[in-house]
C-alpha cells in the first residue's frame, strides 16, 4: 500500500512564537488529521549556530515539545522526534555530502543570507542542507512504492533546502537505484509574520511575541511595537501596510483586519487604540495555549 507522509521540522533554539504558530504549526494541526505526520525537532541542526550554548539547545527541545502540545499537535496522530536521537540521520547525510557540490551550497540563497549574520564560515553549516536532506529522505518508504508520497510543509525560507533534496534524491537514486522518494514541498501560504519591529522576527532580536507569553508581557511587547510613523496624531491618515499591528491583525483576527485597513487609513482609529484592541485579540487568542502548556507541564513532568 502505498504511504503519505509528511516530514517537517524546527530548530530547538528556543521556545516557540506566533511567526512560527502562523508560518508551520498551523498547518501542521490541519495535516496531522489526514497524513502520517512526522515532526523534527532539530537540536543537530541548532548546534550549526549554537554548538557552545548546548544547554540552551536541550531546554529549547523542552520548550518546543510544550509548544507543539499546547498547540494541538497529538502524539497519538503525529511522532515527535529529536534528531539527535536519529544517528542514522547523521550517517545518511555524511554519505549525502560525498555527491553534494559545494558550489551548490554555495550558491543557496537561504545559507547565503544567513552567512551574512555570522563571522566565520563553518563546515557543519554549510552543509547544513545536506543534512536536512537526510531528514527528509530517511523517511522514505524503502523500496518506494508507486503513489508514495513524502511532503514537506516549511516555510518560503526552507524552499531552496527542498529544492536541494529533491536533486539529492535524484542523483542518489540514479547511482545507486532507485531509493528515495522524490518529497513534494507544500510551502505555507500564510506571509513570513514580521517582528514587532517590522524586521525579521527572532528570539535575538527581542521582537517575537511567544506562545508562552504571560498577558502582560503581550501586553507590554505589543504596546512597544512599532506603527506608522507618519500617522501623528491618531485622527491622522495611516498606512497600514508598512505597520507590525496591522500584521498581526491579519494573523490573529483576519476577518476585522480590512476594516481596521481601512479605519486607519481614513484616520478613524489611532495606534494606541488600535493597540489596545489587539492586545484584547492576541491574549484571547493566547490563553488556551497558556492554559493547556501549564497543565501538560504539570502532568507529563516535561
Ligand atoms: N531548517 C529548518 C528551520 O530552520 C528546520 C529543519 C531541519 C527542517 N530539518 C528539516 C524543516 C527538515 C523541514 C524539513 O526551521
Amino acid at each position: 500500500m502505498s504511504t503519505k507522509r509528511i516530514l517537517s521540522g524546527i530548530r530547538t533554539t528556543g521556545a516557540l512564537h506566533l511567526g512560527h504558530y502562523f508560518g508551520a504549526l498551523q498547518n501542521w494541526i490541519r495535516l496531522q488529521e489526514e497524513y502520517e505526520c512526522f515532526f523534527l525537532l532539530a537540536d543537530v541542526q541548532a548546534l550549526t549556530t549554537h554548538f557552545d550554548r548546548v544547554e540552551e539547545i536541550e531546554s529549547s527541545a523542552r520548550e518546543v515539545v510544550l509548544d507543539f502540545l499546547a498547540v494541538g499537535l497529538d502524539p497519538e496522530k503525529s511522532t515527535f522526534f529529536i534528531q539527535s536521537q536519529v544517528p542514522e540521520l547523521t550517517e545518511l547525510s555524511m554519505y549525502f555530502g560525498m555527491f553534494t557540490r559545494m558550489k551548490e551550497l554555495e550558491l543557496n540563497p537561504t545559507v547565503k543570507s544567513e552567512l551574512k549574520a555570522q563571522k566565520d564560515i563553518y563546515y557543519g553549516f554549510m552543509g547544513y542542507p545536506v543534512s536536512q536532506a537526510a531528514d527528509i529522505l530517511l523517511f522514505t518508504t524503502i523500496p518506494p512504492e508507486s503513489g508514495d508520497e513524502l511532503l514537506v510543509p516549511v516555510g518560503e525560507d526552507q524552499v531552496p533546502h527542498l529544492e536541494s533534496t529533491r536533486k539529492t534524491a535524484r542523483k542518489f537514486n540514479e547511482i545507486y537505484g532507485e531509493t528515495f522518494v522524490i518529497p513534494s514541498t507544500l510551502v505555507s501560504e500564510f506571509p513570513r509574520l514580521p517582528g514587532l519591529n517590522m524586521e525579521k522576527m527572532s528570539k535575538s532580536a527581542d521582537n517575537a511575541i511567544f506562545l508562552k507569553d504571560s498577558a502582560d508581557e503581550v501586553r507590554t511587547k505589543i504596546v512597544k511595537a512599532f506603527t506608522d510613523p507618519t500617522k501623528e496624531k491618531a485622527n491622522s491618515p495611516g498606512h497600514p501596510h508598512g505597520c507590525a499591528i496591522f500584521q498581526y491583525y491579519k494573523a490573529l483576527a483576519p476577518k476585522i483586519a480590512d476594516e481596521i485597513e481601512i479605519a486607519c487609513q481614513k484616520g478613524e482609529i489611532g495606534c494606541v487604540a488600535d493597540k489596545q484592541r489587539l492586545i484584547e485579540i492576541a491574549n484571547e487568542f493566547l490563553q488556551p495555549i497558556r492554559e493547556r502548556r501549564k497543565k501538560i507541564k504539570k502532568i507529563r513532568l516535561i
